[in-house]
């Protein structure tokens, strides 16, 4: 099939060569002309494990190609709409710019019987309000004169991770597709197909393997992703919750998660307590839920996740509350190493980082704050240039008085008392993901404070 792909973040750019990889004839569109340039080129625009090799595998096969033109999305069959939805500077809601303006700038390349899938995370009613816009103005400046079918817009929301998302896209739990026609085609088109049928021809492949698929309305669909990362958020807080009340009584919130994560109704995953969520999704998706709930008259139902939000946010004022303590009350001109800048391991992605964050508190309380991470310290110095970054861990340390350790790259995580004692005069170590074993580097002379740990 002929598809394209508008904007090529994250989402955009990994789901682009995912479908060339299925065989599809894929054009990622993007207004970022440097960001085109670099994907043509074979060149990856952020880190992403794995994604360097299906781009450039793909671009190779010449099934795959990017565009700044949306004229070149005239001759697809469906358009993906993955253009971000950041979170407003004045408010909590979603900003929707970029959603409208792709839908505004491909409507007149749509050809008849087209199908528009919306994958950006929406607040719940904007695929029915772009269905009605596609549906007036499609007529009016459609350059395929003459008619036929009008174009229609689906909703199928993406659940990929960073650091897994080109698994995630290929082999994902299950596929959710939002349409406006749940009900049979209508009498008067009986050739025209579906859009669950459309999107069945798109993911052939990966419906073979017998993956769940799930065909819904609009609503339902837009919903299922922010209600899915909203669970995920509040699970974490929930643990994190319990941290705080593990460090007020003496006991271990990590014992305490393996203990319930054997439920198998509650499970492990995503009960690791430690500096919270962060990242371009979770944050951004619970306080635009909240607004659109809010505005929905039915902001009592998810008022929870302020408090999943606020829960989030001591945890990083913990992190900063321990290091206070380990440099005697202040960090005042004391030098405190900052392990980890991106929002979580493999990922060179600070959007709401914690760690960042972490490393910008104690740098505006006057410490010497040196800051590492394995692949983020561009983009955290393109949003602050004011922190000391080192390249290595072993610069980063050199001086320290305190460690701290705040994203679970496998490099810190491997770290041992020993090997961390042969490169810094610290002997503090703070283990803001409670990833290190206490009692080994207690016993090796280290203090360590853990969260929600004795
Ligand atoms: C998330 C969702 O998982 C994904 O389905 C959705 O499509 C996009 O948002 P992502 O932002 O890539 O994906 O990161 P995720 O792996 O979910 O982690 C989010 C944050 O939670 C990270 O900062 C991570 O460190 C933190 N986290 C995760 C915890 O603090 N504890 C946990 O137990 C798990």
């Amino acid at each position: 099939m002929r598809l394209t792909v508008i904007g090529t973040g994250y989402l955009g750019a990994v789901h682009a060569a995912a479908m060339a990889k299925l065989g599809h004839e894929v054009v990622g569109i993007d207004v970022d002309t440097a960001k085109v340039a670099k994907l043509n080129a074979g060149e990856e625009p952020f880190h992403e494990p794995g994604f360097p090799e299906v781009l450039r595998e793909q671009l190779a096969t010449g099934r795959l190609r990017f565009s700044t033109d949306f004229a070149d999305a005239a001759d697809a069959d469906v358009h993906f709409v993955a253009v971000g939805t950041p979170q407003r500077k004045t408010d909590g809601r979603a900003d929707l710019t970029y959603v409208d303006a792709a839908f505004m700038a491909l409507t007149p390349y749509l050809k008849p019987g087209a199908l528009v899938v919306g994958k950006s995370t929406v607040p719940v009613g904007t695929a029915a309000r772009l269905a009605e816009v596609v549906a007036a103005r499609w007529p009016l400046v459609a350059t395929h004169a003459g008619g036929g079918e009008a174009p229609r817009v689906a909703w199928n929301p993406e659940f990929l991770r960073e650091g897994f998302a080109v698994k995630d896209t290929l082999e994902p739990d299950r596929l959710v597709y939002g349409v406006a026609d749940l009900e049979p085609a209508d009498a008067s088109s009986p050739s025209s197909r579906s859009a669950s049928e459309i999107l069945d021809e798109v993911y052939a492949q990966i419906l073979q393997r017998d993956t769940p698929r799930i065909v819904t309305d609009l609503a339902t669909a837009e919903l299922v992703k922010v209600s899915a990362n909203a669970f995920l958020a509040t699970k974490i807080s929930f643990i994190n919750a319990m941290a705080e009340i593990a460090e007020a009584t003496g006991a271990d919130v990590t014992t305490l998660a393996d203990a319930i994560g054997f439920d198998s109704r509650i499970g492990r995953k995503f009960l690791n307590a430690g500096a919270g969520f962060g990242g371009g999704c979770l944050p951004k998706d619970i306080r635009a839920f909240t607004a659109r709930a809010e505005e929905l008259g039915r902001g009592d139902s998810v008022a929870f996740l302020k408090e999943v939000d606020a829960i989030n946010l001591r945890r990083r004022e913990r992190v900063v509350q321990l290091a206070l303590e380990s440099c005697g009350g202040t960090v005042y001109q004391h030098h405190v190493a900052v392990l980890g800048l991106a929002f979580k391991p493999d990922s060179d992605d600070v959007r709401d980082s914690p760690a960042l964050d972490v490393a910008v508190r104690l740098n505006g309380l006057g410490g010497h704050v040196c800051a590492t991470d394995p692949q983020a310290i561009e983009t955290a110095r393109r949003l602050h240039p004011q922190l000391d970054y080192a390249p290595t861990l072993a610069a980063a340390v050199a001086e320290a008085e305190v460690v701290i350790l705040v994203t679970e790259w496998a490099e810190y995580k491997a770290l041992t008392p020993e090997s961390l004692a042969a490169l810094t005069p610290a002997r503090t170590i703070i283990d803001a993901r409670n990833v290190l074993d206490a009692a080994a580097w207690r016993g090796a002379g280290w203090t360590y404070r853990g969260l929600g740990r004795p």
